[in-house]
């Protein structure tokens, strides 16, 4: 017996009706494999002023340790890594003993993977929508591309289900105003938003946004920002008073799980 594709899909689709299996709206999910231990994961380093929180680990390679400053970092007695007051979790830099270089070096190989993977999603659900001013937008699970930068002023809400994804394909910076906040409604998880960012991207002020951002450049989170995900970015990040929280971490088989 044999089967056309539209035949299979047809078929898959009876079967998953018959057996009460939800799908999830919005593309597949990117995965972030090794990428997705890390909070915050950079090429170029880390700096910090203020009093900054983040909750996860958080990496630099291939720039060494000197490249995080404003940590307070102390080394473990492995020196596989070291932690610091404004960490919770442990702080990687390519000059660690073995084996962090080697976790390092996958690591930013996986979060530059992931980024081409996003950013190369075609057929986007939505083009150029509201020409990058999304300001009090609900984005419903999809595909997003704009050709150029992505601004909102004071809120924007992802609603969806716990399963449903999305993926921002933004050709430019993303600038966040200061006070701003990303919310999530109906279930949306966090470790299924996805913000591909050719950069940079500028948290203003007291903003707070939710999501992993995959950054070709670099993030800047002005004074009190806050990001509750994971920021992998391929130049530096810069932070000032700022707050990271990743809840989870990920099991590097399945991936990114940040919420
Ligand atoms: C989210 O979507 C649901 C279902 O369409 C709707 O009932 C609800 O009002 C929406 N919530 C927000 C905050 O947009």
């Amino acid at each position: 017996m044999s089967f056309t594709r539209n035949h299979q899909t047809a078929l898959l689709l009876a079967t998953a009706m018959v057996l009460g299996v939800t799908m999830a709206d919005g593309p597949s999910r990117v995965n972030l494999l090794k990428a997705g231990k890390f909070a915050l994961l950079t090429k170029t380093g880390v700096t910090t002023t203020g009093i900054t929180k983040v909750k996860g680990d958080m990496g630099t390679s291939p720039i060494a340790r000197a490249a995080l400053t404003g940590f307070s970092l102390v080394a473990d007695s492995t020196n596989e890594f070291s932690g610091s007051p404004l960490v919770t979790g442990n702080v990687y830099a390519s000059n660690d003993a073995v084996p962090t270089p080697q976790l390092l070096t996958d690591a930013v190989l996986d979060m530059q993977a992931a980024y081409t993977d996003a950013a190369g999603r075609p057929d986007p659900d939505h083009l150029n929508f509201g020409a990058g001013s999304i300001e009090g937008e609900t984005l419903l699970p999809g595909l997003y591309k704009w050709d150029a930068g992505v601004s909102f002023t004071d809120g924007v809400t992802f609603n969806g289900s716990s399963t449903d994804i999305w993926i921002l394909q933004i050709g430019a910076g993303l600038n966040v105003g200061s006070g701003a906040k990303v919310k999530l409604a109906g279930g949306a998880k966090v470790k299924n938003i996805f913000w591909q960012i050719v950069g940079p991207a500028v948290l203003g002020t007291g903003s707070h946004v939710q999501g992993v951002f995959l950054c070709k450049t670099n993030m800047v989170f002005q004074t009190g920002s806050s990001l509750k995900g994971a920021v992998l970015a391929q130049t530096a990040v810069t932070l000032d008073s700022a707050r990271i929280t990743k809840r989870s971490f990920c099991d590097i088989t399945v991936g990114c799980e940040t919420s």
